[in-house]
């Protein structure tokens, strides 16, 4: 723990997410502390034991069943924790007086969609993941009155398997690789969503509670599959991350086979954060730059 003001309880602090909000909340210098397994989101007593006797201004979900594919198959195990689970978070946030940040998702939307979908449009999920973190949306909301719901998308970052790793890794072993160029969504860099969450965090709150909700966090910007993968090879070869030659080639969805319906079209339109907290943000390839420019991937 570090000295400051607010003491913020970061749920699911080892995935991909959590990391990046621990090592932000570090950096800003506010006082936190974390879970994971080992405080399972599931179990409302040991939520209570880990929070007795600590002044707990803010709890941030960013755990959660991620596994989208196989929650096709586990659709009990990926219930639990993000609906029961996300219940559970919020009547402890409630109970002690807590904000609640609880992150979800844009594929609560169908993806029939053409232009980027906002706060207001109708989630209609077409998966099991999906359906899940949608019900545990509504379990936020009814559980917690001070909570805000921040759906994100496409993200990607430093410490967890995603889309940016995943194609490097593939360019770097093969000749020749297919994209889909039939799905098209809004990248973001988890490090740019820590950074908004504490920027959330920091936000003096009228007493009201007007600002909380609903709210669309993404890169600026919308891209498909396979564009998006073209950016990353451009990039890592521009910034001698990948030294071999690799073609992209675009191909449909059903052939590329899934458990798991993605949305055809899922970019978020983020303009009320961005308004709400008198911020910009960066789009989608700048933001990859970045990424990509700090040394990510040394080690691959
Ligand atoms: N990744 C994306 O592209 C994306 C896009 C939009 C929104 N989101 C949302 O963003 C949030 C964070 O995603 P992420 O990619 O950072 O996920 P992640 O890497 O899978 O992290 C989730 C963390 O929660 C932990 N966890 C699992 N079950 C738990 C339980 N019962 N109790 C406590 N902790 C538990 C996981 O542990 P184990 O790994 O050991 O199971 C993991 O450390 C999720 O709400 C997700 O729905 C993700």
């Amino acid at each position: 723990m570090k000295g400051g003001a607010r003491v913020v309880w970061v749920i699911g602090e080892k995935g991909m997410l959590g990391t990046e909000v621990s090592l932000a909340l570090e950096k800003a210098e506010i006082e936190h502390i974390g879970s994971d397994l080992d405080v399972d989101i599931t179990n409302g007593a040991a939520l209570n034991a880990f929070a007795e006797g600590k002044a707990i201004k803010w709890m941030v979900n960013c755990a959660a069943y991620t596994a989208v594919d196989r929650a096709e198959d586990e659709s009990e195990l990926c219930r639990r924790l993000n609906v029961d689970g996300a219940a559970e978070v919020a009547k402890l946030a409630g109970r002690v007086g807590a904000r609640l940040i609880h992150v979800s998702t844009d594929y609560v939307f169908d993806g029939n969609g053409r232009r980027p979908y906002t706060e207001d449009d109708e989630t209609n999920p077409t998966g099991v993941y999906g359906r899940t973190k949608r019900d545990g949306e509504l379990e936020v909301l009814k559980n917690c009155k001070n909570s805000y719901i921040l759906r994100s998308s496409w993200l990607y970052g430093k410490y967890g398997n995603n889309f940016v790793h995943t194609m490097i890794k593939l360019m770097q072993k093969q000749d020749i690789i297919s994209v889909v160029n039939d799905q098209q969504g809004s990248p973001t860099w988890a490090h740019d969503f820590a950074q908004l969450i504490i920027m959330l965090i920091k936000k003096e709150h009228k007493s009201d509670g007007t600002l909380y909700g609903i709210y669309h966090f993404c890169n600026g910007g919308g891209v498909s599959r396979y564009d998006f993968a073209k950016e990353i090879y451009k990039q890592s070869r521009e910034l001698g991350i990948l030294t071999k030659e690799c073609t992209i080639t675009p191909c449909a969805t059903e052939g590329y086979p899934a458990k798991a319906r993605r949305p055809a079209y899922s970019c978020l339109d983020h303009t009320k954060i961005k308004t709400a907290l008198n911020i910009k943000v960066s789009d989608w390839n700048v933001s990859l730059r970045t990424f990509l420019s700090i040394g990510n991937y040394n080690n691959i």
